[in-house]
């Protein structure tokens, strides 16, 4: 028989007290900067057994201006920006390269959290790009070799021979640099921290850059 979705759909439910604590939320004793309250929220959400909690949402557009979004990882998030890394060549690194924008979305189921996070994106300097390709996995290095990333693939076997060609490159020259391989930094010029809470009074404190700091505001929800 076949999956009536709009049945499962019914079935499922969002913040099960069986997994999900929604703690309080005191936004008058906030960080003065999204960055401190970034790291401590991810401290939290970590402890608390969130499952890949630095995957994150990326949201581009291309010269359109029409959206696409997808998950990359969560290599850091310091004074220079959140960054991720990827290939100049792909569709995301396109429309990077002609609209310097991207938003991020993080959520964190354990504690009902979601963080979003959008400004304006550059490409850090290339030596920065291979020094964080090469602190990772032979794996991710073979993948990054591999390139081509959203290209149309003519078959599965031409992706398993490139695939083993950059496994065994990645083996042999751990140091290779990958020019494509780019790493991007988000500088945010606006950070939104939602915290839900049981009776829907969820909490919205969204950070906005100022001349100088940070202003805070509080959202309806
Ligand atoms: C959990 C997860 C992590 C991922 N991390 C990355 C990443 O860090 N960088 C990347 O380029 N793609 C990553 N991907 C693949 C992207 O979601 C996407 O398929 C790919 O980057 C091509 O996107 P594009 O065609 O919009 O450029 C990840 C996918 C998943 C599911």
């Amino acid at each position: 028989m076949a999956t009536d979705l709009h049945e499962l759909l019914r079935s499922l439910r969002v913040w099960d007290p069986e997994v999900t604590r929604l703690p309080p939320f005191d936004t008058e004793a906030a960080p003065t900067t999204p960055l401190e309250l970034f790291t401590e929220w991810f401290a939290a959400v970590v402890a608390a057994g969130q499952s890949e909690p630095h995957t994150m949402s990326l949201a581009t557009s291309d010269e359109a201006g029409l959206p696409d979004v997808r998950i990359v990882m969560l290599h850091g998030a310091d004074e220079a920006g959140w960054s991720f890394a990827s290939h100049a060549g792909s569709r995301k690194g396109r429309h990077l390269a002609s609209r310097p924008y991207a938003a991020l979305c993080f959520y964190w189921p354990v504690l009902g959290r979601q963080v979003r996070v959008r400004g304006t994106v550059s490409a850090a300097p290339s030596a920065d790009a291979q020094g964080d390709l090469h602190a990772r996995s032979t794996g991710a290095l073979a993948a990054a070799l591999t390139g081509r990333q959203s290209e149309v693939l003519g078959s599965v076997a031409e992706l398993a021979q490139a695939s083993q060609a950059a496994w065994e490159r990645a083996a042999r020259e751990p140091d290779t640099s990958v020019p494509s391989w780019t790493l991007y930094r988000l500088r945010a010029e606006e950070v939104e921290f939602f915290q839900g809470d049981e009776a829907r009074r969820h909490v919205r404190l969204r950070y906005r850059r100022a001349e100088e700091g940070w202003t805070r505001e509080l959202l309806w929800p």
